[in-house]
């Protein structure tokens, strides 16, 4: 690592979701397969070393309870979209999870937040939604409709960049990209269309393309703090690559939560 590549980190605050309740009973995305068994116990274990991760990184965490009948809400991630302390709530395409939006909208009511807002427009907040500091990257194609650009700018008034998602598998944004720091991102080109790729490469000095074969582990499914960033230990060749640009890698196994197509960052909604 050089002078010119050393990453400053600063303490995050996040907000998860036990997997109290976590099954694979339906199918939304490519992942999903009903017939699989999933280890509830070993999802828990999992869950609870991603937060013991992000604590002993320096970072505050903070819970929901989880609710009976939603076995997606551990993805926190999904639940809302917050920034300077405003709220924008999600919107789920899929009726499975619809429910999962006034539980966290109440949650951010009953948790002092001032700026609570109710979104009109299909969206899963941070699984589509991805602050990049200066602005506001924007998934669409799969769960989110494009229109909550509007919704994103009257809120929180920074430029939104929306961004076409084309791959099933990376159904979500934040499966396909992660914000290192706010002029560097880790992406994978091939679940982007050619506009979307172009936007990217104007707005960030720093791109670093992942391999297929940690896109396919969901390797891209990192939260990073400016220096260190948590992902799917599976995703070796970028871990090595983020090495490489001064960043401190930090693997963790989420195998069971992945049967439901979700990681480490699915798992986490920041608390900005
Ligand atoms: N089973 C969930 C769904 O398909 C997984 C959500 C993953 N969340 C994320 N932020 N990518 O909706």
């Amino acid at each position: 690592m050089t002078e010119t590549t050393r990453r400053c980190t600063h303490a995050r605050t996040y907000l998860m979701c036990p997997p109290e309740h976590f099954a694979v009973q339906y199918a939304i995305n490519p992942w999903m397969n009903p017939d699989r068994a999933v280890d509830n116990a070993l999802a828990m274990r999992q869950w609870r070393h991603l937060r013991d991760t992000y604590q002993s990184l320096g970072h505050t965490v903070r819970t929901i309870t989880p609710e009976a009948g939603l076995p997606d809400m551990v993805f926190a991630a999904n639940g809302a979209t917050v920034i300077d302390g405003k709220v924008l709530g999600a919107n789920f395409k899929f009726p499975q999870r619809q429910p999962e939006a006034d539980a966290y909208l109440n949650w951010f009511r009953e948790h002092g937040y001032g700026q609570v807002r109710e979104s009109h427009v299909l969206n899963e907040g941070e699984g589509d939604i991805v602050f990049a500091g200066r602005a506001i990257l924007a998934g669409y194609g799969f769960r989110s409709d494009q229109a909550v650009r509007d919704e994103l700018t009257e809120l929180f008034g920074f430029p939104v960049i929306s961004l076409r998602l084309v791959d099933p598998r990376f159904y979500h944004l934040d499966t396909a990209l992660v914000v290192l720091d706010e002029t560097t991102i880790a992406y994978y080109p091939a679940a982007f269309d050619d506009a979307s790729r172009a936007a990217l490469a104007s707005h960030f000095s720093q791109i670093i393309e992942a391999k297929d074969e940690d896109a396919e582990v969901l390797g891209l499914n990192g939260i990073s703090d400016g220096r260190n960033v948590v992902l799917p230990v599976q995703a070796t060749g970028l871990a090595a690559q983020l090495a490489e640009a001064g960043f401190s890698p930090v693997g963790v196994d989420m195998s069971e939560l992945l049967k439901a197509g979700g990681g480490p960052k699915c798992c986490t909604l920041e608390l900005r």
